[in-house]
């Protein structure tokens, strides 16, 4: 049998990307030929507001992988099933930092089943070295004026700088 993944989407709210996402953006291409980073326009996981809008996600995200070919940025709203759908993807790959994500992904992975069980989803864990790292701690730090040059690349940094000064 043929292997029949050749497209994947690695989607997430990237409010803002890190380098734990970039890090399966990388890995989710070194398993598959094309990769598109789906931004989501909804509401992420504590579903509040983001912090950034859908375009300067997107933007920024794009300049973070801009070095990465094969990998695509994109915007996306409604279903991550019918986005799936829309540009051809068979696959959906995740990063797993800990237990606790371990829930919501297996939540999240049954639902898309349901939902369109033609579409695998594919975890992998995340690199240990970005396994505390998420989105939601970086704005927090850059919020109290904290150094998150570690955790982002420079564009990201720069943005989170003048989004709370
Ligand atoms: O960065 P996050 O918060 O883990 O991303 C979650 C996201 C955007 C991938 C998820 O909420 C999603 O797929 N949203 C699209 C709506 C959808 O398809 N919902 C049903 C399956 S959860």
């Amino acid at each position: 049998m043929e292997p029949t993944i050749t497209h994947v989407l690695v989607p997430g709210t990237f409010d803002p990307i890190t380098y734990g996402h970039m890090d399966v953006a990388r890995r989710a291409r070194r398993i598959c030929p094309r990769v598109t980073v789906a931004v989501a326009a909804s509401l992420g996981k504590r579903g509040v507001g983001t912090t950034f809008s859908l375009e300067e996600r997107v933007e920024l995200a794009r300049e973070a992988l801009a070095d990465l070919d094969g990998v695509e940025v994109l915007p996306f709203s409604g279903l991550l099933v019918d986005f799936a759908h829309e540009v051809g993807a068979q696959a959906v790959v995740k990063g797993l930092r800990a237990m606790t994500d371990f829930e919501y992904e297996l939540q999240q992975a049954d639902l898309n089943y349901r939902l369109d069980p033609e579409l695998e989803s594919i975890f992998v864990m995340s690199s240990p070295e970005y396994g505390y790292l998420s989105s939601s701690a970086v704005r927090q730090i850059a919020s109290f004026g904290g150094d998150v040059s570690t955790f982002v690349p420079p564009c990201v940094a720069a943005a989170l700088r003048t989004r709370f000064k």
